[in-house]
């Protein structure tokens, strides 16, 4: 190819930024004939359902694509939200408040399931984007959810490390072989017929992105604890 470059005069783009930024608007340019896709066929359904209101083949039909674009709709936007993350918008925020607000979020849907979710975090004080370290505990308690079959529990302990602040997001859940375990961080790795793979790099990168380290450590059959470190605010 020739001609290479990121404009006139600009930084010319690596690789991987080039790709990246491919990718970014291949995905938009099939996200968008997919959204009118979705619309329609909603239209559809509720013509068929005026016309034929005894016909539920037809409907059901209409119902696999529906859930099918839905489908490919959100594999794309789990694309975009790994390969496009914007940058970091930092903010002064108590990580306590962060993950009691996650909690409470996600509390109705691990009631549920008969899950005990709580957290035992200290003050954390930290400059972070608010809105992408909630994704990245989101990603983590969703994991932990999953990796529940029947009861269990899930506790976000917090604590200071140094400079760090220090979560971890323990589960007493179905725990990772061995043998998987250096896996469960590539990009579309998924033991789950519904996952898209992305949840744990994103989480990772969010969180690296910020200047911590996010691990995991996992026992078969007894459960899986995720530790994150964030830098807390200096001096604080
Ligand atoms: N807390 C956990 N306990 C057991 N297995 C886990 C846990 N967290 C992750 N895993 C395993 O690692 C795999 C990858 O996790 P990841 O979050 O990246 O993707 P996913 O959960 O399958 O899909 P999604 O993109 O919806 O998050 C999971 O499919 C699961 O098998
Ligand atoms: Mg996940």
């Amino acid at each position: 190819m020739s001609g290479e470059s990121g404009g006139a005069g600009g930084p010319r783009p690596s690789g991987l930024e080039f790709l990246g930024r491919l990718a970014g608007g291949l995905v938009h340019e099939i996200k968008n004939p997919l959204s009118t896709l979705r619309i329609n066929l909603t239209l559809l359904k509720e013509d068929l359902a005026a016309a034929h209101p005894e016909d539920r083949g037809l409907r059901k039909r209409i119902e696999v694509l529906e859930s099918e674009v839905q489908r490919l709709d959100a594999v794309l936007s789990d694309f975009l939200r790994y390969a496009g993350m914007r940058r970091l918008e930092r903010q002064p925020c108590d990580l306590r408040v962060l993950v009691q607000e996650m909690i409470e979020f996600l509390a109705p849907g691990f009631r549920r399931d008969g899950i005990e979710l709580r957290a035992d975090v200290p003050s954390l004080p930290a400059d972070v984007d608010g809105a992408l370290l909630k994704r990245a505990l989101l990603n983590l308690l969703l994991n932990a959810q999953q990796a529940i079959e029947r009861g269990g529990q899930v506790v976000v302990e917090g604590s200071r490390e140094g400079g760090f602040a220090r979560l971890d997001v323990r589960d007493d859940g179905k725990g990772i072989p061995e043998s998987e375990l250096e896996r469960v961080f590539n990009v579309y790795y998924s033991r789950s017929k519904a996952g898209s793979g992305l949840g744990l790099p994103t989480a990772r990168r969010i969180v690296e992105e910020h200047g911590g380290t996010l691990e995991l450590r996992s026992r078969e059959g007894e459960g899986t604890v995720v530790t994150v470190r964030l830098p807390l605010r200096e001096g604080a």
